[in-house]
């Protein structure tokens, strides 16, 4: 829920169901949504102090994402909107993580990154490098031609043993490990494109060699395993990254999506912009996976200018800017 740009509440239904499944199955996910959705409503209203005829617009997403989990939003965003007579606006999940950045509590006023910015949007089924002119104008400079940043993490962290989702077991592990015990090839891409399903083969024939030699070669040294891997990501990420800020001459450089949580990718990037006298933007945690918060940001940049969707509108698995 948001007034202007403020914040006044944001929940997340978390869907432990996919767990034992160690990865999201698209069916189990739909349903989840359905269940939850009219619940998790009601808690933001009533946390928010908001009674339902104060609501002015409803923002949702129209995609990217898993269809049967879109058309849950899409179909409860016009019902809703139907309902209480008011205009409804569509976003892009992906631009969504990047006004995340745009985000305010009551009382917080700590600087918004300045226009035009480069953000490395880096999430579960994206990795791309964004030059943001404005709110509503931004432009994908590269992106991966593969897997994606944090699948890189998942597929990684299941070769390990570890449950779903692996990103953040990775990371855990990774803070108590030596990044260069174990080091791991960098693919040869052009541009600012990335890929990441090379790191992935790379390390099932490390595994499964080392593991020839030692069957509990993983449990003793997870944590340099996770290091190395992490470093591995980070520097494949920053690598194009620090090329792209140049290339472009931003002044301000951003980070967004799932795995802008990661710790080593939050140091790195902070240390990249110091040596390079760029402003970081670094998201607070809870706006860094997804999140009712930015999807309302990203809405209430196109209310303001009067850009609305009609009740024809349909959701989008793959949703271009
Ligand atoms: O943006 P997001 O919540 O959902 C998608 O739109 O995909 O991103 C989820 C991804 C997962 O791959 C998850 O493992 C990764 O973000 N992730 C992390 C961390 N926290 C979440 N990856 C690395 N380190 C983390 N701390
Ligand atoms: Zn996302």
């Amino acid at each position: 829920m948001l007034k202007g740009d403020v914040l006044l509440s944001n929940f997340i239904a978390n869907q432990s169901v996919h767990e034992r499944f160690g990865g999201v199955v698209p069916e189990l996910a739909s349903r989840a949504h359905q269940q939850n959705i009219i619940p998790v409503v009601d808690q933001a209203l009533k946390s928010a102090g908001v009674q339902v005829g104060d609501i002015g617009a409803v923002a949702f997403t129209r995609g990217p994402g898993l269809m049967g989990s879109l058309l849950v939003g899409v179909s409860f965003a016009k019902s809703f909107a139907m309902a209480r007579g008011i205009p409804m606006v569509e976003v892009n999940h992906m631009q969504a993580h990047i006004l995340a950045h745009f985000i305010r509590k009551p009382g917080e006023n700590y600087p918004a990154p300045e226009f035009p910015f480069l953000c490395l949007t880096v999430s579960g089924g994206h990795t791309q490098l964004v030059l943001v002119k404005s709110p509503l104008e931004m432009e994908i400079i590269g992106e991966t031609l593969d897997d994606a940043a944090g699948e890189a993490f998942d597929k990684s962290a299941k070769l390990l043993g570890l449950p779903y989702p692996g990103g953040p077991q990775v990371d855990q592990h990774a803070a108590l490990g030596d990044a260069s015990r174990f080091t791991f090839p960098h693919p040869q891409i052009p541009e600012y494109n990335f890929s990441f399903s090379g790191l992935k083969t790379s390390i099932l024939y490390f595994l499964q060699k080392e593991q020839k030699k030692d069957a509990d070669f993983i449990e003793k040294n997870i944590h340099d395993i996770c290091a190395g891997i992490q470093w591995t990501i980070i520097e494949i990420l920053l690598k194009k990254f620090k090329k792209a800020a140049r290339e472009f001459k931003v002044k301000d450089i951003a980070i967004a999506g799932g795995v802008s949580a990661n710790k080593g990718l939050r140091n790195a990037i902070t240390r990249m912009g110091e040596e390079n006298n760029w402003r970081v933007h670094i998201p607070p945690f809870e706006y860094c996976t997804d999140n009712a918060a930015m999807i309302a940001m990203a809405g209430s940049f196109k209310f303001a200018e009067g850009i609305f969707a009609d009740q024809q509108i349909a959701p989008l698995a793959r949703m271009p800017f």
